[in-house]
């Protein structure tokens, strides 16, 4: 069985819809996905999956959230290394910005980017959630 990981920060909670989104496009036969807060997760959660998403917020000044998911993401630089990867997040004011160093980042680190960052403002629509759900059906098929 196909192993799927989908792990997110959120303080205000729209990152964690979009989460939930990708949660639910990923669930197709013979997948299991497991849905983990950062703050719940293991480098050992990455190392497991065939495949990961993880989804945080523009936070600082178009930063990773500092106290958790950026120090995270430095811990997995090795364990991402080869792996389909998806990334997602909302934005309020900015313009995507952290998206793309982030993008870049992973590449560095040697992760198999599946599609293009999903960034979505603030709280995600229908349509934001239905391209959640594609990013999830994209992870489960990879
Ligand atoms: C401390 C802080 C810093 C932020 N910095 C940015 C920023 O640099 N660029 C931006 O577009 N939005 C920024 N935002 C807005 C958040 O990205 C936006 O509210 C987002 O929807 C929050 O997602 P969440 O509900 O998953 O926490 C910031 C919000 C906070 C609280």
């Amino acid at each position: 069985m196909k192993k799927v990981v989908i792990i997110y920060w959120s303080g205000t909670g729209n990152t964690e819809s979009m989460a939930a989104a990708v949660m639910e496009g990923a669930k197709i036969e013979d997948t299991n996905v497991r849905l983990l807060s950062v703050g719940e997760a293991k480098i050992e959660d990455v190392l497991e999956a065939d495949a990961v998403a993880f989804g945080c917020p523009s936070m600082g000044a178009e930063q990773l959230e500092e106290a958790e998911m950026e120090p995270f993401i430095e811990s997995i630089s090795d364990a991402v290394k080869g792996k389909d990867t998806i990334l997602f997040g909302s934005y309020g004011w900015g313009n995507g910005e952290w998206m793309i160093e982030w993008q870049e980042r992973m590449e560095q680190y040697g992760a198999k980017i599946l599609v293009e960052g999903l960034i979505v403002n603030n709280m995600p629509d229908d349509e934001g959630l239905d391209k959640c759900k594609r990013l999830g059906e994209i992870l489960a098929k990879a």
